[in-house]
């Protein structure tokens, strides 16, 4: 292990930006996880493992193992919501996890998580109506009650470090204004109540000002404004977002890069999903909806690259939809058609029935970005980590620098950071060296 990244000892507090579906599908299968009843499939960070040095020295360990993440047991979680229930009333509500197959056991552990009183506002989630929430005057006093709502559960759980996720419902769509452009212009911006600041940007700000990592799961802005990007080098603590990449985009995201790297034409891209959950009824409404469309849709473009590829994908049409239809709850079902062009012309067609359970594909990103962006506190990393872009629909990025949407060069992205950070040679799988030991034998 490098000497200078402090060890993860002590409790790791999680704290969730809300306690709905993702939450408690998180919540519920770390429990059962440490209870030795599950496995944590689809955690790259507990199952995954990193090859170190040449495919001939056979050093392949588990990550967990290869970097110091907090353990499993070592997690505590905490969250606000807008509705009072408690994890285990809004795991059932949700119904991701089968009652008797997980929950029931769980019960007495989930029903002791109960959400702190949230920072709310429905002109920014216009579906949602709840009454926990904190009825301060100002955005500012909102901010510092949220700070004190940390203090306090670090302090009442004997944590040692906290990190926090946004998991709360996608906000209406909010474009960059002057009042994110700098720290000075957003406090401001607090103490004035400036409608450009939503409440996950309330959220953010009191993470980073309590030295707290944070990454934001939905597409609404939250940590990615200037703003908030100067907070976190100013209070040294690492930055992600937005926009967990699950379901549909994940396999966008596997399946556009391999089409391209044959040379493979696009000419159409319809993706359609349904879905029941609370999440699909806040997207049924337009303006939220929009934050999420601008998300998905960013994809195709930035791994296709039609500038430097006219034949190939000038005239791609990308179309994205999502229809609230209530039967399916969490079980969201996503058709893509994807009309290809091959040698001289030849049109094909690609059709792709997902059906997911969002929750369930969430969950795990959800684990492995907190142990991740602890681990980057505890390494002393701070601002936006774009290493973490595996996780995301819309890679956070500096400014001016485009993301990186390809699945599989995110993942040798994560892979040399974690090597970096041990000191270990990165891989560029050139592979040429093997040649040139044979040769010389
Ligand atoms: N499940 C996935 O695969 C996936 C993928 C990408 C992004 N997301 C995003 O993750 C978020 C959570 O998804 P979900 O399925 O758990 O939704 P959900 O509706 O089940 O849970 C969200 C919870 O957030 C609460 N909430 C809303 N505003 C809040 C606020 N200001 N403060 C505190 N709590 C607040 C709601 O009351 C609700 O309980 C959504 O924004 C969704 O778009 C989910």
């Amino acid at each position: 292990m490098n000497p200078e990244i402090k060890p993860a000892e002590g409790k790791l507090g999680i704290l969730t930006v809300g306690l709905g579906a993702v939450s408690t599908t998180l919540i519920a299968g770390v429990l059962a996880i440490r209870n030795g009843t599950d496995l944590p499939i689809g955690s790259y960070s507990q199952l995954g493992t990193i090859r170190l040095g040449k495919r001939t020295e056979h050093r392949n360990p588990l990550v967990k193992d290869f970097v110091p993440l907090a353990k499993m047991n070592d997690i505590v979680f905490g969250a606000w919501d807008i509705f009072e229930d408690n994890a285990y009333e809004s795991a059932i509500t949700a119904g991701v996890l089968d009652e008797h197959k997980h929950l029931h056991a769980l019960k007495t552990e989930l029903e002791q998580i109960k959400p702190m009183k949230a920072v709310f506002d429905a002109a920014y989630v216009r579906k949602l109506n709840g009454q926990h929430i904190k009825k301060l005057k100002t955005k500012m006093e909102q901010a510092e009650a949220l700070i004190e709502d940390i203090r306090t559960f670090k302090a009442t759980n004997n944590c040692e470090r906290t990190v926090m996720i946004w998991c709360a419902s996608t906000e209406i769509y909010i474009e960059q204004s002057p009042v994110h452009q700098t720290l000075e212009k957003f406090e401001e911006g607090l103490r004035n109540n400036d409608p450009a600041i939503a409440p996950s940007m309330i959220y953010t700000y009191a993470s980073l000002k309590s030295g707290v990592p944070f990454a934001n799961g939905a597409p609404n802005l939250s940590c990615d404004i200037p703003a908030m990007e100067e907070l976190a080098l100013l209070m040294n603590v690492p930055i992600a977002g937005k926009d967990f990449k699950t379901g549909q985009t994940l396999m966008k995201t596997i399946l556009a890069p391999g089409l391209k790297s044959r040379a493979l034409g696009i000419r159409g891209w319809f993706s359609t999903n349904i879905l029941g959950n609370r999440d699909g009824e806040v997207l049924d409404d337009p303006d939220s909806f929009k934050t999420k469309e601008v998300s998905k849709l960013s994809v195709l473009e930035n791994i296709l690259e039609p500038g430097l590829h006219p034949e190939l994908y000038r005239d791609l049409y990308h179309k994205v939809r999502i229809n609230y239809y209530p039967p399916h709850g969490d079980n969201k079902e996503s058709w893509d058609n994807i009309d290809i062009t091959g040698w001289l012309g030849y049109q094909m067609q690609i059709k792709i029935n997902f059906l997911c359970r969002d929750s369930i594909l969430a969950a795990p990103v959800v684990l492995d970005l907190a142990l991740f962006l602890d681990l980057a506190q505890r390494a002393k990393m701070s601002g936006i980590q774009e290493w973490l872009s595996f996780y995301f629909k819309s890679p956070q990025t500096a400014k001016g620098l485009p993301p990186q949407h390809d699945i599989f060069k995110q993942l040798m992205k994560l892979e040399n950071t974690l090597r970096h950070i041990q000191g270990e040679d990165l891989i560029t799988h050139l592979g040429l060296d093997y040649y040139e030991e044979f040769i010389e034998a």
